[in-house]
């Protein structure tokens, strides 16, 4: 049995802007992971992946219009150029929530990429796996930036502009975060689809708000390089603002950043496609456990933390 994982991320601040070549930050959460073993499979069996969190099992190849996963595992033994693969069972286990903005279909591919490869011995460096699972991405999201796959992949805070690739992030101080969860699913490909339905209706004003989240990415890498969380903060709350301006927050997500807000916290945003899924709260440590009992009262079915820490 040879395994590997891949961890889940959150946007930082600058999601949806980034699909319009604006710059984001983006950071992993290396304690949530997804998982993928893989052992020879049953003589003829072809390959099998099996979900049992999700009750499924997929054949690999089975079907010309193939499920995404599959497509990954035969764009990675194309990619690692083996023509006749054996038999093989890959099994996926995953702790991140499906459709929240936390990668979980990056990290699932990733892991999928990397177990493929330890399977068959073969190296492959964070560039190599993030481009095989941007076209799983493709798949998954349509127009997707690339860097849900970038920050998987490298599996450190980056800062990214769509076609520019990964930029570290440096950081000046620690920085606390409280991730909490609407507990509503929402897929990252009809949020993006819905900005470019506005985008396309009134382009000036969208790109204006485009702009204005990149001033507020670039106030807030100058603020984590110098560790000034109350900066980093004011940035957050700018591009919330954004954020429902664009039409991608809901009341849910408005609920736990106004509730993490008025607990005190130093800034909070949704992450990622939003309508749902998560928002981020960046807090003071000391007032890390008051802000997250105010998420839970204001309806977070779970809450969780991250933290940043400096450079070396
Ligand atoms: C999704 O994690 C971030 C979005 O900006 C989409 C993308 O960048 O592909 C909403």
């Amino acid at each position: 049995m040879v395994s590997a994982s891949a961890p889940a991320k959150a946007i930082l601040i600058g999601e949806h802007a980034v699909v319009y070549g604006r710059p984001a930050i983006a950071i992993p959460l290396p304690d949530i992971r997804a998982e993928v073993g893989i052992t020879a499979g049953d003589l003829g069996s072809g390959i099998r992946i099996f979900a049992p969190d999700l009750d499924r099992v997929i054949l690999v190849g089975a079907t010309a219009d193939d499920d995404p996963l599959a497509v990954t595992v035969a764009n990675t033994l194309a990619y690692l150029g083996i023509a006749q693969p054996p038999d093989l069972a890959l099994t996926l286990r995953s702790a991140i929530p499906l459709a929240r903005g936390m990668g979980s279909g990056a990290a699932i591919a990733t892991a999928i990429v990397r177990a493929i490869a330890a399977y068959f011995e073969r190296a492959i460096a964070p560039d190599e796996v993030s481009a095989l699972v941007y076209r799983t991405e493709v798949l998954f999201h349509g127009t997707p930036s690339g860097i849900d796959n970038t920050v998987v992949a490298y599996g450190r805070p980056i800062y990214f502009t769509r076609g520019a690739g990964p930029q570290p992030l440096h950081i000046g101080g620690p920085l606390r975060f409280l991730i909490a969860d609407t507990g509503v699913a929402s897929p990252t490909r009809l949020a993006v689809g819905d900005v470019r339905a506005g985008w396309q209706a009134e382009p000036a004003h969208y790109e204006a708000l485009f702009d204005a989240i990149a001033a507020s990415v670039d106030s807030a890498r100058a603020a984590i390089a110098a560790g000034n969380a109350a900066a980093l903060g004011q940035a957050m709350d700018a591009a919330h603002t954004c954020l429902m301006e664009i039409g991608v927050s809901s009341p849910e997500l408005d609920s736990l950043v106004a509730a993490a807000r008025q607990a005190g916290a130093l800034g909070a945003k949704l992450s990622g496609g939003g309508r749902g899924g998560i928002a981020l709260a960046l807090v003071d440590p000391a007032q890390a456990d008051g802000v997250a009992q105010a998420l839970r009262l204001a309806g977070a079915v779970n809450v969780l933390g991250a933290t940043l820490r400096p450079d070396e």
